[in-house]
C-alpha cells in the first residue's frame, strides 16, 4: 500500500511530468513527447489514485477504462482534421460532466456543503452544457433556437447563481444546489447558443479553461493534488490560448459574448478586374526568385495540398536554390495551430516555418509571395479601412511582395465575408483553381 507522503511524491512527480508535456506542446518539434509526456502523468496518476481508493469494485473499474479508452482511441484515429474543433468541444464537455458528478457525489455522499465542491460544480456545469451546445452548433446538426434578449437572460442567470451559491454557502440548504446546477447548465446553455461561427475556437478554449478550473476546484474538495495541479495547468493554458485568439482575431471577450450581429458584412462586389496568371507564370517567376515566401490558408487544408507544397518546395530548394519561407498567421485556418500540423504532416521542415512577427519584415525582400487558398489573413483592409470589421488585426503583409501569387478557385470572400483588395493588386496574379491542382500543375512545369 502507498503511504500518503508516498501518494504526494508520486503526484508531485506527475505534475512535472504535466508541466514538461505543456512546454512540449509550444513547438511542433516537441508536440509528440510532449504528449506522451501527458499520457504517461495522467497513467501514473490514475493509477496510484485508484490504489489508494479505501473501497473500489475492479472489475467496473477496469471495464470503464477498456470502454473509455478504446473508443477514444478509435475516434480519435477516424476524426477528419477539419472536424478537430468538434471533438475538443465534446471532450471539453466530458471533462465538465466528470468534475460535476465527482462534485455532486462529493455534496451528497458525505453530506457536506464544501464551497470548492458547489464552486467545481457551478464552473463544471458550465462547461459541460457549453460545450455541448458548442459542438452541436459546429456539428450542424441542429438548428438551435433563437430566444429573443439572449444579453439579458444572460445577465439574470448569472446574478441568479451569485445569489443562490451565496444562499447556499450561508445557510447550509443542500437543496439549494439543485437549483444552482440548474441554473448552471442553463446558463451554461444560453451564453454559448448565440456565439458566431468564427467566434467558436475562442468560445471552445474559455470552455476548455472552465473545465480545467472546475476540476481545480474538485482536486481542492477531494484533497487530490494531481487534480488541482492539471486542473490549475488547463484552465492557465486555456485561459491564455483565449486570451492569445482573442488578440489575433482583433475581437475582445465582451464583444463575443454580448454581440450577436453576423459580421460577415458582404459588402457590393467590387467592379475592379482582377489579373489572371497562370501555372506556366508561376513556376518560371519562382524558380528564377531568390526568395519565395508561401501563405498558406484554410483553402490549403480544405484541399489537402500539403503534400504537393511540399514537393513544390523541394524542387524549388533543391534544383533551383530558392530560398523558401512558409508565413503562418495565427488563426490562418479554422482552429489554432492548423497550418503547424499540416505543414507538419507533410514534413515540411520546422525551420522553414515563420510567425507573423517573423515573416512580416521580410515580404519586401522577396521576389514572390505564393499565397495558397489564404483570404482574410492577408486582407490589406485590416491596417487601411477602418470601416472594416477586419480593422486592427494583425496581417501577413504579402502584398509588399514583388509579385502575389493566390491560388483560389474564385473571387469569392474568405471566412469573414468581406473583399480582399490584394485579389485587384497591381502586383498580383490570380491562379484560378483547387489548391492541390494548381500546385501539382506548377511541380509539372518545375
Ligand atoms: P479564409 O479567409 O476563410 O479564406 C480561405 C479561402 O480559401 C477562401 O476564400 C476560398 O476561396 C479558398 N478555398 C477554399 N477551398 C479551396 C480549395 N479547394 N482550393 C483553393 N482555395 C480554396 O481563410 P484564412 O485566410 O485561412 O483565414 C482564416 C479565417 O478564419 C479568419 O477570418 C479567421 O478569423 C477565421 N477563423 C479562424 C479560426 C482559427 S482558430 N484558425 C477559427 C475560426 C475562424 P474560393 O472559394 O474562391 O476558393
Amino acid at each position: 500500500m502507498i503511504s500518503f507522503e508516498g501518494l504526494y511524491i508520486i503526484y508531485f512527480i506527475c505534475a512535472i511530468l504535466f508541466i514538461f508535456a505543456i512546454k512540449g506542446l509550444t513547438s511542433p518539434k516537441t508536440a509528440q513527447s510532449g504528449n506522451y509526456l501527458a499520457i504517461i502523468g495522467m497513467l501514473i496518476a490514475s493509477f496510484v489514485t485508484i490504489l489508494v481508493l479505501p473501497s473500489r469494485n475492479d472489475f467496473g473499474i477496469l471495464l470503464s477504462v477498456l470502454i473509455a479508452g478504446l473508443s477514444g482511441t478509435i475516434w480519435a484515429n477516424k476524426i477528419k482534421i477539419t472536424n478537430l474543433p468538434q471533438m475538443v468541444a465534446l471532450l471539453n464537455g466530458f471533462g465538465g460532466l466528470s468534475s460535476l458528478l465527482i462534485g455532486l457525489a462529493q455534496i451528497f455522499q458525505q453530506n457536506t456543503q464544501k464551497i470548492d465542491s458547489s464552486l467545481g460544480i457551478v464552473v463544471s456545469s458550465i462547461a459541460f452544457s457549453g460545450s455541448l451546445i458548442a459542438f452541436l452548433k459546429l456539428q450542424n446538426t441542429y438548428k438551435l433556437p433563437k430566444l429573443p434578449y439572449f444579453n439579458f437572460l444572460n445577465l439574470i442567470l448569472f446574478f441568479c447563481i451569485i445569489a443562490v451559491w451565496f444562499e447556499f454557502s450561508v445557510s447550509k440548504n443542500i437543496y439549494m444546489i439543485y437549483v444552482l446546477l440548474g441554473l448552471s447548465l442553463a446558463f451554461g446553455a444560453t451564453i454559448t447558443m448565440p456565439i458566431l461561427g468564427a467566434d467558436m475556437p475562442i468560445v471552445i478554449a474559455i470552455l476548455n479553461a472552465c473545465s480545467g478550473f472546475a476540476a481545480s476546484f474538485i482536486g481542492f474538495a477531494l484533497t487530490n493534488i494531481a487534480l488541482i495541479i492539471t486542473g490549475s495547468l488547463v484552465g492557465a493554458s486555456g485561459s491564455i490560448l483565449s486570451v492569445a485568439m482573442t488578440k489575433a482575431m482583433n475581437k475582445n471577450l465582451i464583444s463575443i459574448f454580448f454581440k450577436t450581429q453576423n459580421n460577415a458584412q458582404n459588402k457590393a462586389l467590387s467592379q475592379k478586374i482582377a489579373k489572371t496568371g497562370s501555372p506556366a507564370d508561376a513556376a518560371y517567376l519562382m524558380k528564377n526568385a531568390d526568395k519565395v515566401i508561401i501563405v498558406p490558408g484554410y483553402g490549403m487544408a480544405a484541399s489537402g495540398a500539403q503534400y504537393a507544397l511540399k514537393n513544390m518546395t523541394s524542387v524549388l530548394q533543391n534544383k533551383y536554390h530558392v530560398q523558401i519561407k512558409f508565413a503562418i498567421h495565427p488563426v490562418a485556418g479554422r482552429m489554432p495551430g492548423h497550418m503547424n500540423v499540416l505543414l507538419a504532416e507533410a514534413k515540411v521542415e520546422y525551420d522553414d516555418v515563420y510567425t507573423l512577427e517573423q515573416i512580416n519584415p521580410e515580404f519586401e525582400t522577396a521576389d514572390v509571395a505564393y499565397v495558397i487558398g489564404a483570404n482574410d489573413i492577408v486582407n490589406p483592409s485590416a491596417k487601411t479601412d477602418s470601416s472594416s470589421p477586419l480593422y486592427g488585426m494583425p496581417i501577413l503583409e504579402a502584398s509588399k511582395a514583388k509579385t502575389v501569387f493566390v491560388v483560389k478557385r474564385s473571387l469569392n470572400a474568405g471566412y469573414s465575408g468581406l473583399e480582399n483588395e490584394l485579389f485587384y493588386a497591381p502586383n498580383t496574379l490570380m491562379l484560378y483553381g483547387d489548391a492541390k491542382t494548381v500546385t501539382q500543375e506548377i511541380i509539372s512545369m518545375l
